[in-house]
C-alpha cells in the first residue's frame, strides 16, 4: 500500500485529484471549517436527514457538484480523538470496498479542542495506516477462492504544509506497524497442520534473513540440556517436534540491556490428557498468538530500526494426548530447579513459559514482556476489548499501558496481590500449576512471577484480544501496535 501526506492545493478539499474523498466529520462545527461546496453539501445532507452525525455513519455521494474527485464519502466521527477517527475510516474504507476505487485521499474537518492546536496530529496519521491495512486485509493461503479484495492500491492523508513531513513519518511508522500486525494475522491464521512450531522457526529465520537479525532455533536436544523439564513435558505427548527460537535485534550499543518478549507458541492446544471439549476446540490453533506478536513486533523493528536491543524468545510446541503426554499429578522439574506439580495438562502455557523465562535471565534484561494466550478467565474478565496486564512494577505496567492507549491497543491492569499465590500450593512439588476456577487469570500471572526473580517483568494476557470468534474468525495481530510503541519508548 503506498501511504501518503497530501497538500492540497489553491482549490483546497474541493479541487484534490483522487478516485474517492473521504471526509471524516467530527462535530456538528467541522462544517465551519470547510470550503463551499463540500460545506454545502455536508449542510445539506444532515438537513435532508441522509448523513447523521452519529459515529459509524457513512453517506456516499457519486459525482459531488464543485468537487474534482468523482467520488465523496462522508463519514461520522464522534469525536476528534484518533480512536473515532479510525473507526470513521473503517466505516468508510468498508463503504468503498466493492467500488473501483485505487486512490482515496482521507481529509478530517474537525474543530480543534483548544485554539490553535493541530486537528491532525502524528496518532491520526498513524491510526489512518493501521485502518487502513485492516480494512484490506485477507487471509488466502487456505482459501485462494477468497474474493478479490478492495482495489485500493494508494490512500493519501490530506494536511497542512507545515505537518507534512512529521504526519509521513508517522505514517511509516503506522505502516510498520501495520506490517507487523499482517504478519501476526498470517501466523495465527493458518491452521494448525501448517502453522507448527518448525513453521513458526522458518518465519523467525525468514525474518532475520530479510532483515538482519541473529536468529537462533534449539531442538529437543538443546532444551534438554537446558533442563526445561516443563517445557518438554508439554511437548511430549504430541509427534511434531517443538522449537525454542531466539531472535536478537541489535540497534542499540552492545552493552545496553535489552528489552525481552517472550511469546507463548502453543501451534495447538487440544487441553493433553485433560482434554477440552469439541465446541470451539478448532480456535485453539490461535494459541501461538504471543509468539505472532513477538515476530509481528520484530518485523516492526526491522521496518523503524529504531536504537535499541531487543531479545524476542517463543516457547514453541503442541499439546496433545498421547500414550508419552504428561499425565495429571506428574511432577516436572524446571529450568529453575522448581518442582512443579501438573494438576490439569490443559494449563499448558504457563509450563513453556516458565521456562522461557528462566532463559531470559541470561539477558540481564532492562525489562522482560511475556504475552500468551494464558487463560479462559481473562476472556470472562475483559472480553475482547482490553487485554490483561499483570506485574508488579508499577514504572514497567505505567509504560505498558500507556503503550496499549497510544497506539489504539489498550490493557488493563489487574491484582497481584501475594495472597492470590496461596492458591497454588502443592503437596508433591515445589508449585502447583493450576489453583482454584476464581481469579484464574491472576492465579496463572502468579505462577509465572516465580520464574522472574531475576529482572523486570510483566504479562500480557491476550487470550480475549488475539482473535475473534463467530462469523469474523480470525486473528487480530494484537498486541504488536503496543508492543511496538513500548518498545520504541525504550529506544535513544
Ligand atoms: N490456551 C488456553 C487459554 C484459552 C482458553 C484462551 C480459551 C482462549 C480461550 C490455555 O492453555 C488454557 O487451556 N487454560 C486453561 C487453564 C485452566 C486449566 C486452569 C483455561 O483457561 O481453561
Ligand atoms: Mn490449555
Ligand atoms: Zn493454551
Amino acid at each position: 500500500m503506498d501511504l501518503r501526506s497530501l497538500v492540497p492545493g489553491a482549490a483546497g478539499l474541493a479541487g484534490v485529484a483522487a478516485d474517492a474523498l473521504v471526509l471524516v466529520v467530527a462535530g456538528s462545527e467541522a462544517q465551519q471549517t470547510l470550503e463551499p461546496p463540500l460545506a454545502a453539501l455536508l449542510a445539506e445532507s444532515v438537513k435532508a436527514g441522509d448523513f447523521e452525525l452519529k459515529p459509524g455513519r457513512t453517506l456516499y455521494v457519486h459525482r459531488p457538484a464543485g468537487v474534482k474527485a468523482p467520488r465523496l464519502v462522508l463519514a461520522a466521527a464522534a469525536d476528534a480523538s484518533p480512536k473515532a477517527f479510525k473507526t470513521a475510516v473503517a466505516a468508510a474504507l468498508g463503504a468503498l470496498k466493492s467500488l473501483g476505487v485505487r486512490h482515496a485521499a482521507v481529509a478530517f474537518a474537525a474543530t480543534a479542542k483548544e485554539e490553535g492546536a493541530a486537528v491532525l496530529d502524528d496518532r491520526h496519521a498513524e491510526a489512518l495506516a493501521m485502518a487502513v491495512a485492516d480494512a484490506t486485509y485477507i487471509y488466502r493461503h487456505t482459501k485462494p477462492s477468497a474474493p478479490e479484495g478492495a482495489k485500493l492500491q494508494k490512500v493519501s492523508l490530506v494536511c497542512d504544509k507545515a505537518a507534512a513531513n512529521t504526519l509521513k513519518k508517522s505514517l511509516a511508522r503506522g505502516q510498520a506497524i501495520a506490517e507487523g500486525v499482517t504478519l501476526a494475522r498470517e501466523c495465527a491464521n493458518r491452521p494448525g497442520n501448517h502453522c507448527t512450531p518448525t513453521f513458526l522457526a522458518e518465519q523467525a529465520q525468514a525474518l532475520g534473513a530479510q532483515f538482519g537479525f541473529k536468529v537462533e532455533v534449539l531442538g529437543r536436544k538443546e532444551v534438554e540440556k537446558l533442563g526445561m523439564g516443563a517445557f518438554i513435558a508439554v511437548a511430549q505427548g504430541s509427534e511434531e517436534p517443538l522449537r525454542f527460537i531466539v531472535l536478537r535485534y541489535e540497534g542499540a550499543a552492545r552493552g545496553t540491556a535489552p528489552v525481552v518478549l517472550v511469546g507463548k507458541g502453543i501451534t495447538f492446544d487440544s487441553g493433553g490428557i485433560s482434554i477440552k471439549p469439541a465446541g470451539e476446540m478448532d480456535e485453539m490453533k490461535f494459541d501461538m498468538s504471543g509468539a505472532a506478536s513477538v515476530l509481528g513486533t520484530f518485523r516492526a523493528l526491522g521496518e523503524l530500526s529504531p536504537k535499541v536491543n531487543v531479545v524476542g524468545l517463543i516457547a514453541a510446541c503442541e499439546n496433545l494426548p498421547s500414550g508419552r503426554a504428561t499425565k495429571p499429578g506428574d511432577v516436572l522439574r524446571s529450568m529453575s530447579g522448581q518442582t512443579i506439580e501438573v494438576l490439569n495438562t490443559d494449563a499448558e502455557g504457563r509450563l513453556v513459559l516458565c521456562d522461557a523465562l528462566t532463559y531470559a535471565e541470561r539477558f540481564k534484561p532492562a525489562a522482560v514482556v511475556d504475552i500468551a494466550t494464558l487463560t479462559g478467565a481473562c476472556v470472562i474478565a475483559l472480553g475482547g476489548q482490553r487485554s490483561g496486564l499483570f506485574s508488579p512494577d508499577e514504572e514497567l505496567a505505567g509504560r505498558l499501558l500507556q503503550a496499549g492507549e497510544a497506539a489504539l491497543d489498550p490493557a488493563w491492569r489487574m491484582p497481584m496481590d501475594d495472597e492470590y499465590d496461596e492458591a497454588l500450593k502443592s503437596n508433591f512439588a515445589d508449585v502447583a500449576n493450576v489453583g482454584p476456577r476464581g481469579g484464574g487469570a491472576i492465579t496463572a500471572a502468579m505462577f509465572l512471577k516465580r520464574f522472574t526473580k531475576a529482572f523486570r517483568w510483566a504479562h500480557l494476557d491476550i487470550a480475549g484480544t488475539a482473535w475473534k470468534g463467530g462469523a469474523a474468525k480470525g486473528a487480530t495481530g494484537r498486541p504488536v501496535p503496543l508492543l511496538t510503541h513500548f518498545v520504541l519508548s525504550h529506544a535513544r
